[in-house]
């Protein structure tokens, strides 16, 4: 193999994905009401979702912060790697989406671990103090998305872990034509994370490409 890398094509991800948790009764649930209610079928992959998991559970992680709610399936499988009296706060700027995600929440084993803050995020985030966050989880508005990491530098604490959705921009990273607006803006913003000082991160070929990044110092 040398330097070599295997290519990763769809056999492999349905292969890894057959081999790590996949969602439960109630997640499938969540998702159908979700489908019913007309919401856009963008989630985090599962196995993007057990990945986000063990990050949590190997950084010890007991406060996150999500930007991007949509039904709450990342708040609710995210909160779930977190240990009793941790807690997610997500925040949510669609009226329709933050009641639909808090309803589900309610119904969830992990209700008192999920708040879900009605809002933008580019008003909330700058509320919550500085070093309070363990990790950040950024999900939402690509066009957000550098406002919303330079909040989620000053949240995390040091060693904090903050990771992003959709670095391979749903699909159309390596498009020719001229991009629409919210896949112009990741692959900007990949550039940006890249070059971010004090932050060492990754992309992770899992789902739609998602950064992991380490706060140093
Ligand atoms: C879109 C947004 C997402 O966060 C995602 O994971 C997939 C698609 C979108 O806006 O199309
Ligand atoms: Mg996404």
């Amino acid at each position: 193999m040398a330097d070599e890398t295997t290519l990763l094509t769809s056999a492999h991800v349905a292969y890894l994905a057959a081999r790590t948790r996949g969602d439960d009764a109630f997640l499938q649930r969540l998702k159908a009401a979700a489908r019913a209610a007309g919401f856009p079928e963008i989630w985090i992959a599962p196995e993007q979702a057990s990945f986000m998991q063990i990050l949590l559970k190997l950084r010890g992680a007991r406060e996150v912060v999500e930007v991007g709610t949509l039904a709450g399936y990342s708040a609710i499988t995210l909160a779930r790697a977190l240990p009793p009296g941790g807690r997610l706060r997500t925040i949510e700027i669609d009226e329709a989406r933050a009641a639909f995600a808090a309803r589900w929440v309610a119904q969830s084993d992990v209700a008192d671990r999920v708040e879900v803050l009605r809002g933008d995020a580019a008003g909330i985030l700058p509320s919550l103090p500085d070093g309070s966050a363990d990790a950040v989880f950024l999900d939402a508005n690509k066009t957000g998305y550098p406002r919303y990491l330079k909040e989620a530098l000053r949240l995390l604490r040091p060693a904090g872990l903050v990771m992003v959705d959709n670095a391979f921009a749903f699909g159309e990273l390596f498009r020719s034509a001229p991009l629409e607006r919210e896949a112009a803006a990741v692959r900007e913003f990949n550039e940006v994370m890249a070059r971010t000082p004090g932050l060492h991160s990754v992309i992770v070929p899992l789902g739609d490409g998602l950064w992991v990044g380490v706060k140093e110092g």
